[in-house]
């Protein structure tokens, strides 16, 4: 175990997993554990989902959710460390010290930041001065502390297993950016060579941004655009059939609009790559028919997405197993936690007269 690389990533629990988290994120973890380079370690963030206030027993029904979508969708318990971020009490500690040297500054200019307070807010423009809203906001609306310290809290996910590669999608590269900073400048300031930097990990090489239905950039849960994996069949159709599009191609080779190139990006990630040629050789030639584009990728996620919502089912009565495969995570993640939040106390100065 000892030489391989560390691998470590989190989904939020916020709801049922989207093709957006299963293409950024779990489809790269089912890849890295059947790796023999890779030590994994896969979490379920219960304590991020805080930061919007979730009613108490839907946060603890959407652990129950992800957990169950992780190992229906395959990671395996024995390959891999699975476990629920608030089981390593060590996190929220280390969360603590961390945050001494973490400028409120630079959390506040973070983006996913700035667009969740401007959600929580109500602000629709993006050029409205933020700043300004949130301390000077004298209506019942808040943008509480935690939001503000989102990225501490990950980038103590990350450092307290000393991790190296994060498989997560283009959303969250800022925060890892932010991750290694911090990592870069705990060891500066102890002169110590502690934390190694963290680099995000993509098969492709390129980190993916799976669109929205809708025609926006994002596939998101508070976008309500999502195909989620737990989707049954004619549900999921629908969604495809009436994603948006456009009135179609009018001359040859024009170019392609947002919505249209959202589906052929969602063919790209699902569809065979001569299928995704045939549909953009009949866009060039104006031949396309959307329906028949909608038809086809309907067909092709749910060839992903049906196995995974049989394999839900059955194990969503299954609490048995599913505690034993948290309690077990929990120790195994609990090992490398508490040996590092050990050192980086005693580093800080943190250290026991008695
Ligand atoms: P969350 O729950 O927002 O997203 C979980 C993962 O899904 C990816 N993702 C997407 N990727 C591509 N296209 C999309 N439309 C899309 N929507 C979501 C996200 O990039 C992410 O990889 N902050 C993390 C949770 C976290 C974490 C960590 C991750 C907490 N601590 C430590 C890694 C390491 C998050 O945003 O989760």
């Amino acid at each position: 175990m000892d030489n391989k690389e560390i691998v470590l990533s989190g989904i939020r629990a916020t709801g049922n997993l989207h093709l957006g988290n299963y293409y950024g994120a779990l489809s790269k973890f089912l890849r890295m554990q059947d790796d023999e380079k890779y030590d994994n370690l896969f979490f379920i963030a219960d304590l991020h989902a805080l930061t919007t206030n979730p009613d108490p027993d839907q946060l603890h029904a959407n652990v129950k959710n992800i957990v169950t979508e992780y190992l229906a969708a395959g990671l395996d318990p024995e390959k891999s460390t699975i476990f629920v971020q608030s089981d390593v009490p060590e996190v929220s500690e280390m969360y603590l010290l961390l945050n001494m040297h973490v400028g409120i500054g630079e959390l506040m200019r973070t983006a996913s930041f700035k667009d969740k307070a401007r959600k929580a807010l109500g602000i629709k423009s993006d050029s409205e001065d933020i700043e300004h809203e949130i301390i000077g906001n004298e209506t019942n609306k808040r943008v509480n502390a935690g939001l503000l310290t989102y990225p501490t809290l990950m980038a103590v996910d990350i450092l307290i297993q000393k991790a190296h590669k994060v498989p997560v999608g283009k959303d969250q590269e800022q925060h890892l950016e932010l991750t290694r900073r911090f990592a870069r400048r705990f060891n500066s300031f102890y002169g110590v060579d502690y934390f190694p930097e963290p680099v995000n990990f993509d098969f492709g090489g390129k980190p993916v941004k799976v669109p929205g239905l809708d025609g926006s950039g994002k596939m998101g849960k508070s976008e309500g655009n999502c195909i989620y994996l737990i989707d049954e069949e004619k549900v999921l159709r629908k969604k495809v059939m009436r994603a948006m599009t456009d009135e179609g191609p009018k001359e040859m080779n024009s170019p392609v609009s947002l919505p249209v190139q959202n589906l052929f990006s969602l063919m790209e990630l699902t569809s065979s790559h001569e299928v995704l040629q045939q549909f953009k050789d009949a866009y060039a030639d104006c031949s396309i028919r959307y329906g028949d584009l909608k038809k086809q990728l309907a067909e092709d996620i749910l060839k992903v997405t049906l196995p995974i919502r049989e394999r839900i089912i059955e194990l969503q009565n299954d609490d048995a197993y599913i505690a034993r495969v948290l309690r077990q995570g929990a120790e195994r993640a609990r090992e490398r936690a508490s040996v590092t939040l050990r050192e980086v106390r005693d580093i800080m100065g943190i250290r026991k007269f008695y």
